[in-house]
């Protein structure tokens, strides 16, 4: 018997995000300024606004496919040096980042090894990858994951992320 353990499948797909959507969640996220960012993430689900409809009908679909459902999601917004201390997320097997708007200058997201900070770095060939924010790119990743959002070079940078789980 075999099976593997703490595999890191991460999944990419780009999606349309309408300048409404982007509005009307930068007004909502602008409300929920926090020390180092600005998160909804203590509220209720993002997605369950009407207002955001189209745009949860899009995700669910792309999370079906994968066999997961939304536990909570949230909109958050990043000003000039702002920024997301190294974190994993809890209670949950997947998690997402959909980039609603960004710039040249938006900070990246940057993932790091399950062991971080604990691995034996000679043996690990890749310690973190980096992903460059794009407006509609949105990225499913193991929850497990460390991962950091650097100091923020613009005023535009927001995302909306979600925990997931299997739905069987
Ligand atoms: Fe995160």
């Amino acid at each position: 018997m075999k099976f593997l353990i703490f595999p890191n499948y991460v999944y990419k797909y780009n999606i349309k995000v309408s300048q409404q959507d982007q509005n009307f969640l930068r007004i909502i996220a602008k409300n929920y300024k926090q020390e180092y960012h600005y998160t909804t993430f203590y509220k209720d689900n993002i997605l369950l606004l009407p207002q955001i409809n189209d745009l949860k009908k899009t995700l669910e679909n792309i999370f079906d496919k994968l066999n997961l459902k939304v536990l909570h999601a949230w909109v958050q917004g990043y000003g000039e040096d702002n920024f997301h201390d190294c974190h994993t997320h809890a209670e949950c097997m997947y998690s997402c980042v959909l980039y609603l708007d960004c710039s040249d200058k938006s900070s990246k997201t940057v993932f790091y090894h399950p062991t971080h900070p604990h691995s034996v770095m000679y043996h690990v060939k890749k310690t973190n990858i980096q992903i460059k924010p794009k407006i509609g790119k949105l990225v499913i990743f193991p929850s497990y994951l460390p991962h950091v959002v650097l100091p923020n070079k613009d005023k535009k940078r927001l995302v909306l992320s979600a925990n997931l789980i299997q739905k069987s």
